[in-house]
């Protein structure tokens, strides 16, 4: 990261928390690592994401219908879906710290220093061996690996290191009261496997026909040994997962569509085309028959926000073995011979964003520390210029002073407008500090209310783009905040 991306990222994180956005979680004890919580602005902004990805999702489409499932599963969901038995990581101790750590990760940091070494031989060399010892599974030849680089623990400085094993990211508890009796549980690492399990309630109490998709928005949960990069990677986190029911041999073609789809989705949030890359999965997952990711370009380099899946008929397959239960559709259609395609497991396209980096791209595309300086005098000011979909905060409004009845008529019009938009009401300090405040947390609009305003009912409504004013009637900010604001 070169020191102005750095900057910015750093001033991005002490922003979010000063106004209200991303606080570390469990602050005065300290906090706990890779968890945070989202303040009252965060809130905001976090709930206008999924508005807007539920809106394009399941308002926008008529085959797409949102559920909400539970967070506690059945056990053998996630034998079936493969996560018991694969969701982990290859980790590794060093002894004399007593420190894990994520033994690929290790290598992709060791090579990365020989880039910046120059020593790309090295560097390609060992992407390679990494990448062979992955793909097999050859955890003795990771370890190898470490030893033959001669990496070093970051914190000891030594090279005593464990064997390499696996260590599954799923979280378990106990569900029932006795702890004898109870079973294991695990929160769920992915909101999908909620979908999956649902396929035959929603397509048949929603009548629905092939091709159609399920969307829900849910918190999922994984014990991320490496926390890094603020709110990138959690472990307790939120996804926005659509799972799209094809009929087989057509997912090629769907799998096209939604690709398309979600990056215009991105796109039309006014984001430069620029600071997005799609990256094609090479080692695809046991169940994927394509698998591209949307990434974004971040301070610290192009990173996964999005994935688009071919996930086949692997899912579906695996409950209907584990269950017991078909797990089928029965399509009437015909196909070039005439004969009805009949029943068959679907396959499925899975769009899966994290919301939580949905939320950090958003700030970090948003905030601007503008320069304002003139001849006469030196301003600054930090602004979120935020899709004003998407702000926390729609109009502030302003009494110009305490007395005179302005704060009254302030209120008055406020109360006319708060069925619509979520506003603020603030009357301490100077017009100038509140305009930066709101300027900073995002809000479109500044309404101010003077002395004119009892006179006339025409307000001052000040643009947080531009910084331009104009007078204009009470009556009409209705319109004028609705028109920008509504999605
Ligand atoms: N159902 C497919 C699935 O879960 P994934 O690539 O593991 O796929 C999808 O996750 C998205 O969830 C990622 O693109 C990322 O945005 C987000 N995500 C995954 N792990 C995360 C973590 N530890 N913290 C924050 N977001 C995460």
């Amino acid at each position: 990261m070169s020191n102005s991306t750095d900057e910015l990222f750093k001033n991005v994180i002490a922003h979010a928390k000063e106004y209200g956005f991303v606080f570390p979680s469990s602050e005065i004890y300290d906090g706990l690592s890779a968890v945070y919580d989202y303040g009252q602005n965060g809130a905001e902004l976090k709930n206008n994401l999924k508005t807007y990805w539920w809106k394009a999702m399941v308002q926008m489409n008529d085959n797409i219908v949102g559920i909400d499932s539970a967070i506690f599963m059945h056990p053998k969901i996630w034998k079936a879906s493969g996560h018991v038995d694969g969701f982990s990581d290859p980790m590794i101790d060093n002894k004399d710290s007593n420190k894990r750590y994520r033994a690929d990760q290790l290598l992709e940091d060791q090579i990365a220093k020989y880039d910046v070494e120059g020593k790309t031989d090295l560097a390609e060399e060992l992407q390679l061996e990494m990448d062979n010892a992955l793909k097999a599974d050859n955890l003795p030849r990771l370890k190898e690996l470490i030893i033959q680089h001669k990496i070093l623990c970051p914190l000891s400085k030594t090279a005593n290191w464990t064997d390499v094993r696996q260590f599954n990211l799923m979280f378990s508890t106990q569900m029932g009261a006795v702890t004898e009796d109870s079973d294991v549980i695990y929160l769920r690492p992915e909101t999908a496997q909620g979908i999956f399990v649902n396929y035959l309630n929603v397509q048949k109490s929603g009548r629905m026909k092939i091709p159609f998709g399920i969307a829900q928005i849910g918190k999922a949960f994984r014990n991320e040994v490496i926390a890094r990069q603020f709110i990138i990677r959690m472990r307790e986190f939120e996804q926005m997962e659509m799972q799209f029911f094809v009929r087989p041999g057509t997912q090629a073609e769907w799998f096209d569509k939604w690709k398309q789809a979600r990056l215009n989705w991105h796109l039309a949030l006014g984001t430069d085309l620029n600071k997005y890359r799609f990256h094609e999965h090479t080692k695809l997952a046991h169940y994927a028959d394509a698998a591209f990711d949307i990434e974004f370009d971040f301070p610290f380099g192009f990173k996964e926000v999005e994935g688009i899946h071919s996930r086949t008929d692997f899912d579906l397959s695996q409950h209907q073995k584990f269950s017991g239960k078909k797990l089928q559709y029965f399509d009437p259609e015909l196909d070039e011979n005439g004969k009805p395609y009949g029943n068959y497991v679907p396959y499925v396209i899975e769009t899966s964003i994290g919301l939580d980096r949905m939320f950090l791209l958003t700030m970090i595309n948003a905030f601007e520390e503008e320069d304002l300086s003139t001849e006469e005098k030196q301003d600054s000011r930090t602004v979120l210029r935020l899709h004003p979909c998407l702000a926390p905060v729609k109009a502030a409004i302003f009494p110009l002073t305490k007395k005179d009845g302005l704060p009254e008529k302030a209120r008055e019009i406020m109360d006319n407008l708060k069925t619509d938009f979520n506003l603020q009401y603030e009357e301490k300090d100077a017009i100038g500090k509140r305009y930066r405040r709101q300027d900073a947390i995002g809000t479109p609009f500044c309404i101010t209310v003077d002395h004119q305003t009892l006179e006339d009912n025409t307000v001052t409504i000040r643009y947080r783009d531009t910084m331009q004013q104009e007078r204009v009637a009470a009556d009409d900010l209705q319109k004028i905040i609705g028109d920008m604001v509504s999605w």
